[in-house]
């Protein structure tokens, strides 16, 4: 990538080991999080949910440091949400020093000990590759969202998407094919520098960590969803009822 030979571009990457001998989501390995100088990131770590009694870390593989979950410290939070099967790793205040490996590691207890999900790049630079206006987003059931995402003008010609982390499943710019759901609809927007998502008729289950990526880049985005204020729809109904009739 052009970009790699940029000064003043600095690289985490990002590894969820799968030592158990289970098949790797090699399709996520080539992910890259752009990340500004001085800037913060938060980063979901999807488990399987018969790990979540076990311990899990965060792994820096620059100083061979573990952050086990529920800590934070000013500049790093790892906080684990059983509820969720994931735990979150918040990054702040990011600097050259910062740049390395780092991966988020479940111990299994099992032989081998440790798991190892998915692996993927973190860089951080001047400028990012892919970023969203607003990292985190919500709306009510039955609602809409939408949400911006930029990239750079290198990315122009590579595939746009819009992808939930949970279940890796992807909504691209430009592409019709039925599978992709009408509650969702994503756009390139004129100029090339920006596509839209618009998720309609919001459910409580479309909660969770989606990503917008533009070949490689990608930018985490967090979706809450929460319930219908009551009352609201009920009025609407009632003033269809009385206008109808
Ligand atoms: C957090 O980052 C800032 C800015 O780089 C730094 O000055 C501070 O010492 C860091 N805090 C810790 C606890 O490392
Ligand atoms: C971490 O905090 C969450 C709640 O935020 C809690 O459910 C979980 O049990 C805690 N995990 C550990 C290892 O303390
Ligand atoms: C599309 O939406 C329906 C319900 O609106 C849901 O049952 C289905 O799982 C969704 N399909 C995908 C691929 O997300």
């Amino acid at each position: 990538m052009a970009s790699y030979t940029k000064a003043k571009i600095f690289y985490i990457s990002i590894g969820f080991w799968l030592i158990s001998g289970v098949v790797s989501y090699s399709g996520w390995s080539k992910h890259v999080l752009t990340i500004l100088t001085g800037g913060s990131v938060t980063i979901p770590c999807h488990y399987d949910k018969k790990y979540t009694q076990q311990k899990k870390y965060w792994f820096s593989e620059i100083d061979k440091s573990k952050t086990y979950t529920n800590k934070t410290e000013e500049n790093l939070s790892v906080i684990d949400h059983p509820d969720q099967s994931l735990f979150t790793v918040t990054m702040r205040n990011l600097q050259d020093k910062h740049t390395g490996h780092y991966y988020c590691v479940v111990e299994t207890g099992e032989q081998p000990p440790i798991n190892v999900i998915y692996e993927k790049q973190l860089k951080i630079q001047s400028a990012p590759d892919v970023s969203v206006v607003s990292s985190t987003v919500s709306g009510h059931e039955g609602g809409d969202i939408s949400v911006q995402c930029l990239y750079s003008s290198e990315y122009q010609n590579d595939v746009k998407q819009w992808c939930r982390y949970k279940d890796q499943s992807c909504y691209t710019v430009g592409r019709t094919d039925t599978s992709q759901n009408l509650s969702v609809q994503i756009s390139d927007d004129d100029g090339g520098r920006s596509f839209t998502v618009l998720m309609t008729g919001l459910r409580l289950t479309d909660s969770g960590w989606y990503f917008c990526s533009a070949g490689e880049a990608v930018s985490p985005v967090h979706l809450t969803v929460t319930e219908a204020e009551p009352g609201k729809e009920k009025d609407m109904s009632l003033r269809f009822c009385c206008y109808w009739f």
